[in-house]
């Protein structure tokens, strides 16, 4: 650890997906203002070039377009990527959707849709990591991006919630079973971000829906930077101690 500045990943490699948009995107940027060579991960090219370009910073990061919803693309093509680049140090699952369907009207397919991304292509990526990924003296910090859905509930929210409540409850888990190898896991659980999802989200078309959402937020609705500050803190040497947490990040919003 550096004494003068316990939050630097200088000489680490973390890997991150979403990162061609919102969150992932902005936990890469200040992954590399960090230090860190960065692999990329998402399904937009172009985008995740963008990325590689605004984490600039003299190292030679890495991208890899795929659909995470493909177990097969994971398996071979991520398997291949990340033994070029091991060993990771870090790893971050921002991809992910946020359905909002009543209850009464949820079909499976799209259960099965949400779980994918957001849950099944984050256990085969941890499977894949573990494997091929680490370096035994040099341990890994795995972060999953939840929501403060995994701990409270609202209209319409039951897949979603359940999609990220299964993260929080991984973490936890994998956190003991995998302490021995210097490997922690933990869950940053975030309210209403600023990010093209939030912006396309219902409320957001609705004046009152609106009101309801900024009063519920004491420090108002938060900015890509105020998740990713905690992601590096939890990839970091800072946080070597902390293991199996779920991190709530939320601007007040589960403080009353
Ligand atoms: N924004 C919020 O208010 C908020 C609050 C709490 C939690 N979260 C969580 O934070 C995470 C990031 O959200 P965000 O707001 O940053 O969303 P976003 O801007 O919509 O970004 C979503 C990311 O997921 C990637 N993705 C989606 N489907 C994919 C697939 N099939 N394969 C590979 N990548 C895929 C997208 O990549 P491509 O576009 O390249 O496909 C994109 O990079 C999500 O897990 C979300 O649940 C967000």
């Amino acid at each position: 650890m550096n004494p003068n500045n316990p939050f630097s990943l200088t000489g680490k490699t973390i890997l991150i997906t979403g990162a061609s948009s919102g969150i992932g995107q902005g936990i890469a940027i200040a992954c590399a203002g960090q230090g860190a060579k960065v692999l990329l991960l998402g399904r937009d090219a172009d985008r995740l070039k963008e990325t590689v370009k605004l984490c600039e910073n003299g190292q030679d990061h890495g991208f890899l377009s795929l659909d995470l919803r493909d177990e097969l693309q994971i398996n071979a093509e991520l398997e291949t990527f990340l033994k070029q680049h091991a060993p990771i140090h870090g790893f971050v699952h921002a991809a992910g959707v946020s359905p909002t369907i009543p209850f009464k009207v949820l079909k499976e397919y799209q259960v099965q849709e949400a779980f994918q991304l957001n849950v099944f292509s984050a256990i085969s990526m941890i499977q894949v990591l573990t494997k091929v990924g680490i370096k035994s003296s040099e341990g890994m910090s795995m972060v999953m991006i939840a929501s403060v859905m995994s701990e409270v509930g609202e209209k319409g929210k039951s897949l979603y919630a359940m999609t990220k409540s299964a993260l929080v409850g991984m973490v936890k888990s994998l956190a003991l079973e995998y302490a021995d190898k210097k490997i922690r896991f933990n869950a940053i659980s975030p309210s209403v971000v600023n990010t093209p999802l939030s912006r396309n989200s219902e409320y957001r078309k609705n004046e009152a829906a609106m009101k309801q959402v900024l009063e519920q937020h004491p420090l108002g609705i938060g900015e890509v930077e105020d998740v990713s500050n905690a992601a590096v803190f939890l990839l970091s040497p800072a946080s070597r101690w902390i293991t199996g947490e779920n991190m709530i990040v939320d601007g007040g919003y589960l403080a009353k």
